[in-house]
């Protein structure tokens, strides 16, 4: 039953495929099927698809480089005046719902580190025109596979406290 979360790996080649609207819009489907505090859903999602921008984005981050070859790029703003205690916390929920969504489909996605790194989030403001009392939190980079990974399960006993710790 949760094949699919342990099928997602983080995929960092794709192929020149492009994605498609419909595709993009299940992602946002899912993402924004997220549980978040109240329900205030205090999230925002930029869509970058221009190769200009994705080559940018590349460039800007020391661990991004797989947005060179990516069709798609996904990034997950969280509104902190939307909600105080919890934008980012809903904003992440978001963005698991999509990498386990593009699991599902069929495509290979990576989860790229932006908050609370101020340079990322600079430069990702920079780009993408993302307004200064947003806050873009992670960059996701999606496309179809090129790299075969395999499901894996990395259950810890040593993790589990019964009961008590
Ligand atoms: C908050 C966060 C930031 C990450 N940042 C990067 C990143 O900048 N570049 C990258 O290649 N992978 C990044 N990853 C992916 C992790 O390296 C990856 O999830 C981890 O090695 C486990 O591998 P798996 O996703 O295949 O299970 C990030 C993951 C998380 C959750």
């Amino acid at each position: 039953m949760i094949e699919p979360i342990l099928a997602r790996r983080s995929i960092r080649t794709y192929t020149d495929e492009p994605i498609g609207e419909d595709q993009i819009r299940m992602l946002l489907d899912a993402a924004m099927a997220a549980p978040s505090g109240k329900n205030l859903r205090p999230w925002h999602f930029v869509v970058v698809t221009e190769r200009a921008t994705l080559t940018a984005l590349a460039d800007s981050a020391p661990y991004w480089k797989m947005l060179h070859e990516a069709p798609l790029a996904i990034i997950v703003c969280g509104v902190p005046a939307e909600s105080k205690k919890y934008w980012d916390q809903d904003s992440f929920a978001a963005t698991e719902n999509i990498l386990i969504a593009a699991t599902m489909m069929g495509l290979g996605s990576v989860w790229l580190g932006c908050h609370p790194n101020d340079d990322r989030m600079d430069a990702v403001r920079g780009l993408t025109a993302v307004p200064k009392e947003v806050v873009p939190v992670a960059v996701l980079a999606i496309g179809h596979s090129n790299e075969h990974k395999e499901a894996r399960t990395q259950y810890d006993e040593e993790r589990v406290h019964n009961e008590r710790w």
